[in-house]
């Protein structure tokens, strides 16, 4: 059996990730691998009600409840959606994932990356993407995008500093794993930005086949 493909989606507020997430998930679908799609925090009945909670702007919650939290979600995603789904050569495309907690709850709040990645690894069996999208965009330009969309929630009322350090947390992450990360630039395009995503994914599909 041909083996599954585990795809992720990070970035900032409002770069766009959902939209390419969307797109990836059709252009595999008309080319016969419909993936499963799925998002943190959610994606299983428990993830969803952790989503509120941890959305919901009305809670202050500490940075360390606040990565349990993120990753009670993360540990049901992976043991009852992921690695069924890879199991069974599927490809998952997953809209965010761990590099968000290293790049949120660690460069953003502040938390020990080394305790962060212990207890990730805990989590999710260290099972790590085989593609991590990186939709990089200026905060100051993501939040605005954000705000059209209806009323902020719990992260995106954090100030302009916290989501600074929450990208260059990312683009630390994607340095640390060149091979792992393509890092895009999201103030692009989005037909050339699906277009570069598209061809990284055939690359990795194409290195399974041999
Ligand atoms: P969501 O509405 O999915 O935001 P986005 O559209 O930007 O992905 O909300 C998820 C929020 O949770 C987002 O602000 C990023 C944050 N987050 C963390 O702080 N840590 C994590 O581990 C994850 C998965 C998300």
């Amino acid at each position: 059996m041909r083996p599954g493909l585990f795809v992720t989606f990070e970035g900032p507020e409002g770069a766009g990730k959902s939209t390419q997430l969307a797109r990836l998930a059709q252009r595999l679908a008309e080319t016969g691998r419909p993936p499963v799609t799925t998002r943190e925090p959610g994606g299983t009945p428990l993830g969803m009600r952790v989503r509120e909670v941890l959305l919901d702007p009305a809670l202050t919650i500490d940075p360390l409840p606040e990565f349990l939290l993120y990753s009670a979600s993360r540990a049901q995603l992976v043991r009852d959606v992921i690695r069924p789904a890879l199991a069974t050569g599927q490809v998952v495309l997953c809209d965010r994932y761990a590099d968000s907690s290293l790049a949120y709850q660690g460069s953003g709040r502040g938390l020990d990356p080394a305790f962060l990645a212990a207890l990730t690894g805990e989590v999710t069996g260290s099972l790590q993407p085989d593609l991590t999208i990186l939709l990089d965009l200026d905060p100051a330009l993501g939040l605005a995008r954000a705000a059209s969309r209806g009323q902020p929630d719990r992260l995106e009322r954090a100030d302009l500093t916290f989501h600074r350090r929450v990208r260059h947390g990312f683009l630390d992450l994607a340095a640390q794993e060149p091979e792992r990360f393509l890092v895009l630039d999201a103030a692009r395009d989005p037909d050339s930005l699906a277009a570069d995503i598209w061809r990284a994914v055939q690359e990795r599909l194409r290195a399974q086949i041999g």
